[in-house]
């Protein structure tokens, strides 16, 4: 029997990306997103190399979850790679002139929905035991702090601390979790942020090398395939061209 990744965020950037990259080494793939005709468009890409079983939800309605998880066919039952990657940034501007809403989705899918799947999935993973993984897609804003990273970057920061929690408790189960950490890649993010505002989106990308969605399905893909014995505990990955930047000061 095939290995098998469930991975969330498949219609899009690293989660498509990933998808790509575990089936072209044979493992079946679950994948997760809500855009049911990107999900059909990724399972008619694969579908000739590998088993591909495509559920189209949301990661925040933890019912729905549950039940899918519940209810997987026998041929995607043991799960041995969850890649927690589904997430999103919104509203760019500073804190005080956020929306509630905006920052209410984030917590919700960035937070919730991703300890939603995680829930789900622990039995499956802890049964599946030595060489099983929790890959979750924490981000570098997670523990740099920046103007307009408000709720965003906590959330991240949620992901990070989530996952070293985690190995506390799964030591001894053979289950391995990593938090990885990109910096600026080239994906719909900057889309999503800015509500479809393509010119924002490609000027952030424009005159410098982003790191590209296949750069990060690389990295899930060696952390999963490591021998059994190795946890990379986290992984933060930028691109050449971006560093950190000196502090801000308020003068008179
Ligand atoms: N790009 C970057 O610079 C960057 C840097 C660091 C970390 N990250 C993180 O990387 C992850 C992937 O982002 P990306 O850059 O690949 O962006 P993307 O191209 O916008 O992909 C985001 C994916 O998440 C899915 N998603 C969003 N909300 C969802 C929900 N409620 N339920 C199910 N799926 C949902 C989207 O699918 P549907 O819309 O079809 O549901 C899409 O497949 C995110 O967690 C993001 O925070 C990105």
């Amino acid at each position: 029997m095939n290995d098998i990744a469930l991975i969330t965020g498949a219609t899009s950037g690293f989660g498509r990306a990933t998808a790509r990259r575990f089936a072209d080494s044979g493992w079946s793939v679950i994948l997760i997103g809500r855009r049911q005709e990107r999900l059909d468009e990724l399972q008619r890409e694969l579908e000739d190399k590998v088993p591909v079983l495509t559920l189209a939800l949301d990661v925040r309605d933890d019912e729905a979850i549950s039940r899918a998880i519940a209810d997987l066919p026998d041929a995607f039952r043991q799960v041995k790679v969850l890649v927690n990657n589904a997430g999103l940034a919104l509203a760019p501007q500073p804190a005080q002139e956020a929306e509630l809403a905006d920052w209410h989705t984030m917590i919700d899918t960035n937070v919730t929905g991703l300890v939603n799947v995680t829930h789900a999935l622990l039995p499956t993973l802890i049964d599946t035991g030595a060489g099983a993984s929790i890959i979750n897609i924490g981000s570098v804003a997670g523990k740099f702090p920046y103007p307009g990273g408000h709720v965003y970057g906590a959330t991240k920061a949620f992901v990070q601390q989530f996952s070293y929690n985690l190995r506390c408790d799964l030591l001894g189960t053979g289950v391995r979790v990593t938090d990885i950490a990109p910096g600026m890649a080239e994906t719909e993010f900057t889309l999503v942020r800015t509500r479809g505002d393509k010119e924002a989106s490609d000027a952030l990308y424009r005159g410098t090398t982003p790191l590209q969605p296949e750069d990060i399905a690389e990295q899930i893909f060696y952390v999963a395939t490591l021998p059994a014995h190795i946890n990379i505990n986290q992984l933060e990955i930028m691109p050449t061209r971006q560093a950190w930047s000196k502090f801000a000061v308020d003068r008179d």
